[in-house]
């Protein structure tokens, strides 16, 4: 069973996953605040209202989320920095989970995306608990969907108006990856 002191889990030297805390709350305040208006094309939530305190609630969330073996909440952090964050959702009862990614700006098209959610894609299905792991992107979301399919998540359809966002729904493309 995982155990906080189990993490970082390192993706190669120099990146690593680090599991979301409160204590991380100012320096991912601060790239949240750098990336809001560009997320905020593809994740709901970064329409929101975001301030120091409002992140340091979600951290907080998150890590209670981790403690009762619902989230695998991560930190992307890349030379001390956070560059980003991806998770997966757990569902014990279905032996599933639904990973969600993003990565600031200058992060982005260096293959950092691609490295930290393989290795949280590995790490899900080493614990031995999880036999699919799903993910769902806009229809219209290329750079994620292009993602998922260099990790090898199959296609495996489009959820019709599965997702609001402000004063739209949005078609999702449903990609999922199986155990052995
Ligand atoms: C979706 C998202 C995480 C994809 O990130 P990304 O950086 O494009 O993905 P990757 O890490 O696979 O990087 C791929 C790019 O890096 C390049 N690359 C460089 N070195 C690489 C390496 N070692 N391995 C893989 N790709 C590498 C690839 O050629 C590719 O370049 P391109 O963008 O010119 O095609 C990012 O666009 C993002 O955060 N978007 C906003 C939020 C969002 O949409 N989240 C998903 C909601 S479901």
């Amino acid at each position: 069973m995982a155990a906080a002191d189990d993490y970082p889990l390192e993706v190669r030297p120099g990146l690593s996953l680090e599991l979301q805390h409160p204590d991380l709350a100012e320096a991912y305040f601060a790239l949240l605040e750098d990336n809001l208006p560009r997320l905020a094309a593809w994740e709901p939530w970064a329409s929101e209202p975001h301030t120091l305190a409002t992140t340091r609630t979600f951290l907080a969330w998150q890590a209670q989320a981790f403690v009762s073996r619902t989230q695998l909440p991560f930190v992307i952090v890349l030379d001390g920095r956070p560059v980003g964050s991806c998770s997966a959702r757990l569902d014990a009862t279905e032996g599933t989970a639904d990973v969600g990614y993003w990565v600031g700006a200058a992060a982005e098209g260096a293959g950092i995306a691609f490295a930290s959610v393989a290795a949280l894609v590995e790490h899900v299905f080493a614990r031995g608990d999880t036999f699919r792991v799903q993910a769902r992107t806009a229809v219209g979301n290329q750079r994620s969907r292009a993602l998922l399919e260099r990790l090898g998540f199959a296609f495996e359809g489009v959820q019709r108006s599965a997702q609001r966002m402000p004063g739209r729904r949005v078609d999702l493309a449903v990609y999922a990856k199986t155990a052995g």
